[in-house]
Order: C-alpha cells, then structure tokens, then sequence
C-alpha cells in the first residue's frame, strides 16, 4: 500500500508528542510517584528521562526514518530481516496495551459526562472516592467507557491518523497547558499545599525500593512510548531529513513539563485535602475535583480539564491501534485502503474482547489475583515494565550496532555541536542504556 506522509515538520512533532503525551504522563505518573514516595522517584524519572529515554528515542526515530517502513517491514528493509522479532514485540505490546489503557480512557470519558451533572464539585474526598469506586468497579459504567474509547480511536484510525491529529492538536495541545496552568496555581495557593510541594520535589531515597526503579524505568519509557514501535512507526512517515534531533528533544521536554505539571497540580491538593498520595490509580479521580471546587467556573474547567485529557488519551491509543494496523497491513505489498480497514475493525475487535477482564479488574474480577496483582495489573506490568524495557534495549542495541553509521550520520549531524555529540549518543545507545536496563530488569528478581 502506499505509504502515508506527515503534512508538515510540526505534524509530525504533534503526532509522536501526541502519542507520549498522555494517561502516562496525567494520570501514572502522579499515582506512582505517590506510591514509591515522591520526590526521590520523579529525580530518578527524570534521569531515566534524560539518560536512557531521550537516547532510545532518537534510536527509535532512526529506524523509522531510515527504513522509511512500519514495525514489521523497518528491519528487513534495513538489511537485518532476523530482527523483525523485535518489531512483532512492538505490535503484540501496542495491541495488549491498548486493551487496558482503553480502561483508562474510559474512565476519563465517563468522568466528562459526571462532569455535565456539576456534582463532581460539590463532593468531598470521601464522596468522590466512592463515586470513583462505582465508575471503576461497575461493569456497565467499565466496559461501556472502554468500548467507546475503543469506538473513537477505531474510527480516527479507519479516517487516516495524520489530518485529523495534525489539526486538532494545534488547538487542543495549548489548551491543554493553559488548563494545567490554572490547576497548578489553584492548587499551589491552597492552605498546606506546601507539604505536597515537599513531598513531590523533595527526595527522599529510603522510601525507594528495588521496584520503584524498575517502575520509574518503566514510567520514563512508558510515557515517551518507548520500545514497542510506535515512535518507529511514527517516524516511518516522516519524509524529510534531518529533523530527528530536534523533534525528540521537543518530545521529551513536553513530556516532562505535562508530567511535572500534572505533579504540581496534585501533590499540593492531595496534601491540602488531608488525603494519601499513595492512594493509587484513584488520585487524579478524587484529587482533581476538589481543587476544582475551589475554582470560580470550576464545574466548568473541570469537563474542559477532562475533556482535553481524552484528547491527549486518545491521541495515544491512535497511536498503538495504528502501530498494529498499519505493521499487520504493510507485510504485503499489495494490501489495499480496504484491506486496512478491514484489519483496522478486526483488531479493535479483538482488543476490546481481551480488554475485558482489564476493565472488570476494578469490580466484579478484583479477587482475582496473582502474586497481589490483578489482571490489569499484570497487563501494565507486563507491558511497561517487561515488554517496554526489552524492546528499548534490542532498539538501542540494534541502532548501536547493526544501523549503517553513514545513515546515522546523515540523520543525526545537523550542525557542528551535534557532530560534537554524537559519540555520546552513541555510548548511551551501544553500552549505557542496554546495560542500565538490562540490570535494572533483573535486579528486583534478587528479593526486594
Ligand atoms: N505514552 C503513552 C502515554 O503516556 C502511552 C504509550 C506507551 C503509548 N506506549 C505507547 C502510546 C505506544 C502509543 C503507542 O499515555
């Protein structure tokens, strides 16, 4: 099939930073920075961040780019057909994904429609947990959220990913920071905020545990997407040199200023209303509307804030439901537009079937347990903790050693500093990042 194009330079910056920008960033990162302690676990986030995400990043970008070709097809096209393993990882992790993040996503979706009842603003934390518990633990309320979710990523993806994005991220990306602008104020000004300040910023080592940095880990590479060919596949349609550099750095720092902002906008409100930072996925669900009740229009800001958030949810399940179409549809030449409609209905299908258990882990299926870990528990472990990390590592590896280094260097030097820095990535890339992950994933298996 041919193949697709971004529109622009900045189309293709909106898009991946769409696919980052996310329920990892809003709603993951507060809650796991909350259950690991704080501040020690957003310093080393910020190092995975920096260290080993930004690196394999540009890694990723790489292989798209230069292969020109979706997860299935890069590595063969690149000459290294035995390496396409690490592409069908890329797919198996986007499809197991998406069935548990639509869970997610369907929350936020029933949660804009609680928003239009206006009571949301009028409940205090007890309330509000409750409210949270009968959204999560109700099958209806679960599996109907994650069904539409599902509905909506299937039909921007069946519409073509990239005018959609490209248009609406221009508009809903700044507004998606103004309302984080005014939450963070709101919040900062309230009575004891300054103990939640502490807690985010001020490290605290003793409460890290060896989990919490494979955690971390896995929340630095979560949130950019990386190691299971989305940024690859991304990158794959970006039709001009030269703007890897550039583009990752933007991806990073918006990442890390909407982490940093969904953190100032909870942790001081958390600690405000008396409530736990270690609450759990729960704590943007009750933390949120409280600081909103404190807002003049504040019902009003409230299904904004939450609508902007679908936005920015599902401008990433495209991304994975895109990532398994498009591989499954490119591994022959000769596939068609309806061809990848087909595949595009089939897989949305398939995934909601195996979401399900996911969506009912909250309720009906919460007894459900292995080793203390429900089903989508275990899914998020698997996904972002196992798969995410691995597939980072045969991506750093491959881009270190198999990729063409002229290639490389065609993409990557741009300007004279950037020749300077190029050994660097490359250290990162061929020892740094395989190495830090490699003990980093085995390390919690020697007791914790
Ligand atoms: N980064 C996304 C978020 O924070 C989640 C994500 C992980 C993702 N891997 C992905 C999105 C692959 C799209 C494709 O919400």
């Amino acid at each position: 099939m041919k193949g697709n194009a971004w529109a622009s330079k900045i189309g293709f910056i909106l898009a991946a930073a769409g696919s980052a920008i996310g329920l990892g960033a809003i709603w993951k990162f507060p809650y796991t920075t909350g259950t690991n302690g704080g501040g020690a676990f957003l310093l080393l986030f910020l190092a995975f961040t920096l260290l080993l995400g930004l690196p394999v990043l540009i890694a990723e970008f790489l292989i798209g780019r230069t292969s020109g070709k979706t997860a299935l097809r890069a590595f063969s096209e690149l000459g290294h057909k035995k390496y396409t393993f690490i592409g069908w990882l890329g797919v198996i992790a986007c499809f197991l994904l998406l069935s548990f993040y639509s869970v997610i996503g369907g929350w936020v979706l029933i949660y804009i429609v609680l928003g239009f009842s206006g009571n949301l603003t009028s409940m205090n934390g007890a309330d509000l947990g409750e409210l949270f518990a009968t959204v999560s633990g109700s099958p209806g309320y679960a599996i109907t959220g994650q069904l539409i979710f599902l509905i909506i990523t299937c039909v921007i993806v069946l519409r073509g990913v990239q005018a959609g994005i490209e248009k609406m991220s221009k508009i809903m990306m700044p507004l998606l920071f103004l309302c984080f602008i005014v939450l963070v104020v709101r919040s900062l000004t309230l009575e004891g905020a300054g103990a939640g300040v502490r807690f985010f910023i001020e490290p605290d080592f003793s409460a890290l545990n060896r989990t919490s940095v494979l955690s971390a880990l896995g929340q630095a590479f979560f949130s950019l997407s990386l190691g299971v060919s989305a940024m690859l596949t991304y990158a794959s349609y970006m039709k001009e040199r030269g703007q890897i550099n550039r583009s990752a750095i933007w991806i990073v720092s918006l990442n890390v200023v909407v982490s940093l902002l969904a953190g100032f906008a909870i942790f001081p409100a958390v600690f405000a209303s008396g409530l736990d930072p270690a609450e759990g996925p729960s704590l943007l669900f009750i933390v949120l509307p409280t600081v909103f009740s404190q807002i003049q229009f504040g019902s009003l800001f409230l299904i904004l804030f939450f609508l902007l958030f679908a936005f920015a949810s599902i401008t990433s399940s495209i991304a994975m439901l895109e990532v398994v179409v498009s591989a499954i549809t490119d591994r022959k030449e000769t596939t068609t537009f309806r061809d990848k409609k087909r595949n595009t209905i089939i897989a949305t299908i398939l995934i909601g079937v195996i979401g399900i258990p996911s969506a009912l882990s909250f309720g009906m299926a919460s007894d459900i347990t292995w080793m203390d870990k429900t089903v989508f528990d275990w899914m998020d472990f698997t996904v972002s903790n196992i798969l995410m990390p691995i597939g980072a590592l045969l991506i750093s590896f491959f881009a270190g050693f198999k990729l063409d280094r002229a290639l490389v260097e065609q993409e990557l030097v741009t300007s004279p500093l950037m020749k300077r820095l190029l050994p660097f990535w490359r250290f990162s890339i061929c020892y740094l990042s395989p190495l830090a992950i490699l003990i980093i994933l085995i390390w919690p298996l020697f007791g914790s």
